[in-house]
């Protein structure tokens, strides 16, 4: 068993005294380890040292969690609960998380390497904001009455939650994307099973201990920590009604291949390969800034990260050289040091896969423009990297990289761009940088993708819908969109002729 001993001088004793474990399963109003005795480490990316053994739920586990789920759905304190009650157990959680802004800012940097302000500037911010909008709903869920030709019929719709939910979260953002699943299950009236990923296990396990002390009631909120088993066990449990999942193509893929099968309702949120357009007329100092946040932001660790930066021909050597500027001030470190800018990947693993998109790169032929090295020994850092290359079919150019890696291309016109631009599998995200409004609308238009952003890049809200065309995903999250994913039709026929 790793000690506490181990770990960062930087943490609080709060987020010291949670992270150094003993860490458990959250099932029902029950503390257990797995079935099996198993665990499993997450590890300081920073570093590459282990920060605390957690428990590897098996098949068993998730059974007992999937039926505390249920058991709270059908009979238990949340079938009784009133939609003025939910929306206040939520604001309750939503407070709860707030008051531990700083503990889960500390555990989230330590666990994935992200900066610490930002952790709490965005992370555990945007948390909180996803539940106090979810919170919103449950008081605003209402059904139609429907002028059927029958006479003396009364046809009205009834909105009911799709059930018990299995929710599956990846690593990159990991409290948030608990609250983007969390909030719109809990504010429909469903209750869930959450597993977060291997790598980041410890704020998910903290955020429903949150929920059990602000009052959400035991059984709605249920965390199995472990790995791709855990999450197999979650999918292919037959009392689960509906999967969310946020992670990897080929994994979403697989999920949505068994929901089909099973009928289960399903919401996939996948990867990317976003283009970002600078256009001639473009604002270009607010261009670069914006489209070295867009790939750089978290390591390039986005799913909407901006990863190919198409600009046109004219201004493609001075951009380059502002964002190889912009690269070589870049502060990189451990997220709990406060100078820190990016923080490393976030495991030996994803280094190299980076690594091996960085050789690919240079074997096909484009040109590495700045960055492609590692950095520090023990913690899993990569230069921000940036390559040109002219043609859209190397591997770097149509593959997710999911780190600090941009690939820059230049083009002539607007309808070639908007082609080149479409020409991949997925359509998370786009951009486009210009101070022509017909330019931006004909783009927005054009691009296939679930967001458009005009100026700016990552501009979300909690009311603002958010998923993928094509192999980016299916369904929506957030706004009535994200809510309605989690609500059940049903049509009811009175004759009272
Ligand atoms: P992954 O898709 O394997 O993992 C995401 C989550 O799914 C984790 O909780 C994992 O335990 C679980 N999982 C894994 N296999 C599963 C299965 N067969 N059934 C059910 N659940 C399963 O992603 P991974 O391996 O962490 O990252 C690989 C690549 O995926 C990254 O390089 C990146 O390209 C992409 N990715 C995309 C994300 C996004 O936000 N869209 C987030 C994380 C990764
Ligand atoms: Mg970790």
């Amino acid at each position: 068993m790793t000690t506490a001993a181990a770990l960062p001088d930087a943490l609080s004793d709060a987020a010291r005294s949670f992270a150094g474990g003993p860490h458990r399963l959250v099932i029902g109003g029950e503390r257990p380890e797995a079935a099996d005795g198993r665990t499993f480490e997450t590890f300081d990316p920073a570093t590459g040292r282990p920060i605390a053994e957690v428990p590897y739920a098996g098949a068993e586990d998730v059974d007992r969690a999937v039926r505390a789920a249920r058991e709270a759905f059908e009979h238990g304190p949340w079938a009784d609960v009133s939609a003025a009650q939910r929306t206040r157990a939520m604001l309750a959680l939503a407070d709860a998380v707030e008051a531990h802004a700083d503990e889960l800012a500390e555990l989230e940097s330590l666990d994935n390497g992200k900066p610490l302000k930002l952790a709490k500037r965005v992370d555990v911010r945007l948390a909180v904001e996803h539940l106090r909008y979810f919170a919103g709903w449950p008081t605003k869920i209402e059904g139609e009455t429907l002028p059927v030709a029958q006479p003396n019929m009364h046809c009205y719709t009834r909105k009911e939650p799709v059930g018990v939910c299995g929710q599956i979260i990846p690593w990159n953002f990991p409290l948030l994307m608990a609250a983007w699943k969390v909030a719109p299950a809990l504010a429909a009236g469903c209750t869930t099973v959450l597993k977060p990923a291997e790598q980041t296990p410890l704020t998910a396990v903290r955020f429903a201990e949150l929920a059990l002390e602000a009052g959400v009631p035991e059984g709605v909120l249920n965390v199995v920590t472990g790995g791709g088993e855990t999450g197999v066990a979650l999918v292919d449990h037959p009392d689960v009604d509906k999967i969310a999942f946020t992670g990897s193509t080929a994994v979403g893929r697989e999920i949505g291949a068994k929901a089909g099968r099973a009928l289960k309702r399903v919401t996939l949120e996948l990867g990317g390969k976003s283009p970002n357009i600078i256009l001639p007329d473009a604002d270009l100092k607010a261009a670069i800034k914006g489209s070295y946040q867009a790939i750089y932001y978290n390591t390039g660790q986005a799913c909407n990260a901006g990863s190919r930066l198409f600009v046109h021909r004219d201004e493609y050597d001075d951009v380059l050289a502002a964002l190889v500027e912009a690269a070589g001030k870049a502060r990189l470190g451990p997220g709990l040091d406060p100078g820190t800018q990016l923080g490393p990947l976030i495991s030996a693993e994803q280094e190299e896969r980076v690594r091996g998109y960085i050789e690919a790169g240079k074997a096909e032929g484009a040109e590495l423009v700045t960055g492609g090295g590692k950095r520090g020994d023990g913690g899993w850092f990569i230069e921000p990297t940036l390559f040109s290359a002219t043609r859209d079919d190397l591997t770097i150019a149509r593959e997710e990289i999911f780190g600090p890696v941009l690939v820059a291309l230049p083009y002539e016109s607007i309808e070639e761009v908007a082609r080149r631009a479409n020409d991949t599998e997925y359509g998370l995200a786009a951009g486009v940088w210009t101070r022509d409004l017909r330019s931006a609308h004909k783009l927005a238009a054009l691009l296939r993708a679930g967001d458009v952003w005009v100026n700016t890049w990552t501009a979300g809200d909690p009311a603002a819908p958010f998923g993928g065309f094509k192999a980016s995903g299916v369904g929506r999250e957030h706004g009535r969109l994200g809510l309605e994913a989690y609500l059940e039709n049903k049509t009811v026929w009175v004759n009272y002729g």
